[in-house]
């Protein structure tokens, strides 16, 4: 099978194919998108709903943002669905968002292997109740050979730990004699930790306008382009990943130029009118 997500990209309309071709003609998507999904709860707590309903909209987004990735040949999308601190909140809420979860993985498993998509964790996995570790491995083993996008997704998961995690490792190879603390270098360290098995995030997103890192990814992000917006993860559509990687594209312009980047500059220049129009359109019809 070659990367593509067919069944999705034969759903899309034809507003939604003409964007996406624009965006992918800008030749400055990025290989690796991670999301902070922040803002569930003030997006419920705004309706007067209870916080897990923010939980369980922001699944839709989950949905939709998978897609619209896979649909535009996005490698590697890494989504911080549950921090190590976020075992700190009140019981009802952590096994709401762990049958959540459980859900999303039971209900979307076919759709996902069917459209080539990869299913990848980050994190302290034992520590998740015995019924998400057990349909996450399923996931994990039944989509192992899939070749399209590489959906990760960080479960009781922080960067600090994972860095300690890494440290310890280290320490027990060397014990052992496999390694003298000489051959640590930055190439060897990162084969340590759990996202060794993917590229650095190019773009880290984070939504409802908070301006911190939260813990996350926090070895792998040295260069990683900051896009935050003030936009609720529950409100956070394909139109917004598109503004964000159009963002992402300028952005890039701004690095040590080269002959190639001015080309992509110019195409950058061409194709924006046409992601703008479809933004808009989209806008109109999707009125918040
Ligand atoms: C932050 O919002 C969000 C979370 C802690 C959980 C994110 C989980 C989901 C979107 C659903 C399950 C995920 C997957 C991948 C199926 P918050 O509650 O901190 O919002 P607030 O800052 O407004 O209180």
């Amino acid at each position: 099978m070659n990367g593509q997500p067919l069944q999705w990209l034969r759903e899309r309309t034809s507003e939604d194919i003409k964007c996406q071709h624009a965006l992918i003609a800008l030749e400055r998507l990025p290989r690796h998108v991670a999301i902070i999904m922040d803002g569930n709860g003030r997006w419920a707590t705004a309706r007067n709903l209870p916080r897990i309903s923010g939980h369980r909209e922001g699944i839709e987004s989950v949905r939709d943002i998978v897609k619209a990735s896979a649909e535009l040949g996005i490698q590697y999308l890494t989504l911080y669905a549950f921090s190590t601190e976020n075992w700190k909140r009140p019981e009802a809420e952590v096994h709401a968002l762990m049958r959540l979860l459980e859900y999303y993985l039971r209900s979307e498993l076919d759709e996902l292997d069917r459209n080539n998509v990869r299913i990848n964790a980050i994190g302290k996995i034992v520590a998740l109740p015995k019924r998400v570790q057990h349909i996450l491995l399923r996931a994990i083993e039944r989509t192992a050979t899939n070749t399209g996008l590489m959906l990760t997704l960080a479960l009781s998961y922080s960067g600090r730990w994972d860095i300690l995690h890494a440290v310890q490792m280290i320490a027990l190879d060397v014990r052992r004699g496999k390694l003298s603390p000489e051959d640590i270098s930055e190439e060897l360290f990162r084969t340590y930790l759990s996202t060794s098995q993917i590229p650095e995030p190019d773009l880290l997103i984070r939504t409802s306008g908070e301006l911190r890192v939260s813990n996350f990814l926090l070895w792998e992000i040295a260069y990683t382009e900051i896009y935050s917006t003030e936009t609720l993860w529950p409100d956070f559509r394909r139109q917004d990943l598109y503004r964000a990687l159009i963002e992402y594209a300028r952005r890039e312009r701004r690095f040590g130029m080269t002959a190639e980047q001015v080309g992509a500059m110019n195409r950058a220049a061409t194709y924006t009118a046409a992601i703008k129009q479809f933004l808009d359109t989209f806008a109109q019809r999707h009125k918040r």
